[in-house]
């Protein structure tokens, strides 16, 4: 049987964590009532992920790929939005869908809704981030960029929102470090992250407005090492090639954790934007 250390003092409570507790992220939230002798978790409980719906865009590749496989070993079932589905981890449930296309977007939720009455969580992950300069980019590529990291994402999470469980869902948008401070090579890229930034403050205004319980954040990462940085740096491989060499760039699956930190947050706390560099990272 535990037996807590200074049994018998006057102390009723302690933040003491007994050491059976192995799950850190539970030991937080807990204390020990000496009184009782046992263990009070606040009343506030972190919300499980075990059983919710979530869907994940972009689940085919780099951090979204990482995001799904982890809310998958939490238990939650993870519907995949994108075009390569193929590729998206095994037990997740593929939705083919083309996010530069709001009808298309609309049609997966409808999709979606034949499975699942409602979902608890939105991760609005999917992007492009083509090296395209305000002085010489095409076009073409600032297009692509707009209508998939900034009106994908919106239509996205208005169709999520018509159907998130009316006692509180949770949106997730993976914004950048560029959409924070631009860099010599942002070009359109970061006003595109920057807009991230505004959605979802304006969403967040706007449930609020509205009385809806639903919560928004953000996750930050500097440089990530998944395919994407190989667009980002198009005709400039020496420079990435260095950037390798001389830096250990953050893992997918680091910002996954920082995503899961923000869904498993007590319901009582709204986490706003999580920024995350490697060590390694200068600017
Ligand atoms: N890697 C980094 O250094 C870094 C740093 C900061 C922020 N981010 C952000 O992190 C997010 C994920 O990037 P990543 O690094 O994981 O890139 P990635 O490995 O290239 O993955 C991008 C994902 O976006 C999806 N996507 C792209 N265009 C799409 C479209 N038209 N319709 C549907 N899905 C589309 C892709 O799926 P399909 O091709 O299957 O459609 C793919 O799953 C992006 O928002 C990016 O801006 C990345």
């Amino acid at each position: 049987m535990f037996t807590p250390p200074h049994a018998g003092s006057k102390k009723r409570r302690s933040s003491f964590t007994p050491p059976h507790l192995e799950q850190p992220a539970i030991a937080e939230w807990c204390s020990y009532d000496w009184t009782r002798r046992s263990l009070i978790c606040s009343s506030l409980l972190m919300d499980s992920l075990n059983g919710k719906v979530a869907v994940v865009t972009g689940a085919s590749s780099g951090i979204g790929h990482a995001i799904t496989e982890s809310l998958l070993e939490k238990g939650a079932r993870v519907f995949g939005l994108c075009r390569q589905i193929g590729k998206i981890p095994e037990a997740a449930i593929p939705i083919s869908c083309d996010l530069r296309q709001p009808a298309r977007i609309a049609h997966a939720f409808e999709i979606l809704q034949q499975a699942v009455p409602s979902i608890d969580i939105l991760v609005n992950n999917a992007g492009i981030a083509y090296l395209s300069s305000l002085l010489e980019g095409k076009v073409a590529d600032w297009d692509e960029m707009w209508e998939v990291n900034v009106r994908g994402l919106a239509v996205c999470s208005q169709e999520a929102l018509k159907v998130m469980a009316p006692e509180g869902g949770r949106i997730v948008n993976v914004s950048s470090l560029s959409g924070h401070r631009v860099p010599p090579t942002g070009g359109f890229y970061a006003p595109t992250k920057f807009a991230v930034k505004g959605l979802t403050e304006s969403m967040r205004s706007e449930l609020k407005a509205a009385g809806l319980p639903h919560q928004v954040g953000s996750v930050s990462p500097g440089f990530v090492d998944t395919p994407l940085v190989n667009d980002y740096f198009r005709g400039r491989e020496g420079d990435l090639a260095a950037l390798r060499k001389n830096t250990r760039m953050l893992a997918a699956k680091d910002i996954a954790r920082a995503v899961l930190h923000i869904l498993e947050a007590p319901s009582h706390v709204e986490i706003g934007d999580v920024i995350l560099r490697s060590t390694d990272q200068t600017v």
